[in-house]
């Protein structure tokens, strides 16, 4: 039996990237196959090599302009594209090309700090800045839109008056080590039993 495909799209240090590689390591029926960057320097591609996990980097103008990517998608096969701290917006023809089949994760509740420019340290200064109580993750379907496609999974952490931005950050990134993999998983088995 042909193993289901990922496509991991990361523009950072990939620590995400890095559990879910992990996690499917041995998995029997999911493979990570593919991880993609727009960022020579991302501290993904390290990570991809420890797994030999092929990268492939590309640059804005192809994204953007031209379909290679999503063309390299369909020819490889993939079944889930998954967004790990990618920083670019992903063009229309993408996500028609992979409808359901394309999620995202957010450093926060959606849809409170969400959108444009929420993306890491802003959004925790942000929780902070508000005296909220509590912050977390939000895993989502990828549409046309910042962080507005359909939830698919979200799970809370506490924050108290006395946590900085780095303190809410860390904790929120325990809830997305734990179940990124997890929720990727179930996502594809649903699609393969649907
Ligand atoms: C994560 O906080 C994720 O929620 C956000 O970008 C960050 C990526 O971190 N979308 P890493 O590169 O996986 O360490």
């Amino acid at each position: 039996m042909t193993k289901k495909r990922i496509a991991i799209f990361a523009s950072g240090s990939g620590s995400n990237a890095e559990k879910i590689a992990e996690y499917f390591k041995n998995h029997p029926t999911i493979e990570v196959s593919l991880i993609l960057s727009n960022n020579p320097q991302a501290g993904v591609i390290a990570r991809a090599r420890k797994f030999q996990i092929p990268v492939v980097l590309f640059d804005r103008k192809t994204f953007y302009e031209t379909d290679k990517i999503t063309e390299l998608l369909q020819n490889q096969h993939i079944d889930v594209v998954v967004l790990a701290g990618f920083m670019m917006l992903i063009p229309d023809e993408m996500v028609k090309a992979f409808p359901q089949k394309m999620v995202n994760i957010h450093p926060a509740l959606l849809p409170k700090y969400g959108g444009k420019g929420m993306y890491g340290h802003f959004v925790h200064e942000a929780v902070v800045a508000a005296k909220e109580t509590e912050s977390g993750i939000t895993i989502h379907y990828v549409n046309e839109r910042y962080d507005e496609g359909a939830i698919i999974f979200q799970t809370s952490c506490p924050v108290v008056s006395a946590d900085t931005p780095e303190d809410v950050a860390q904790k929120v990134q325990v809830l997305e080590h734990k179940h990124y993999p997890e929720v990727i998983e179930k996502t594809l088995n649903n699609l393969t039993s649907s």
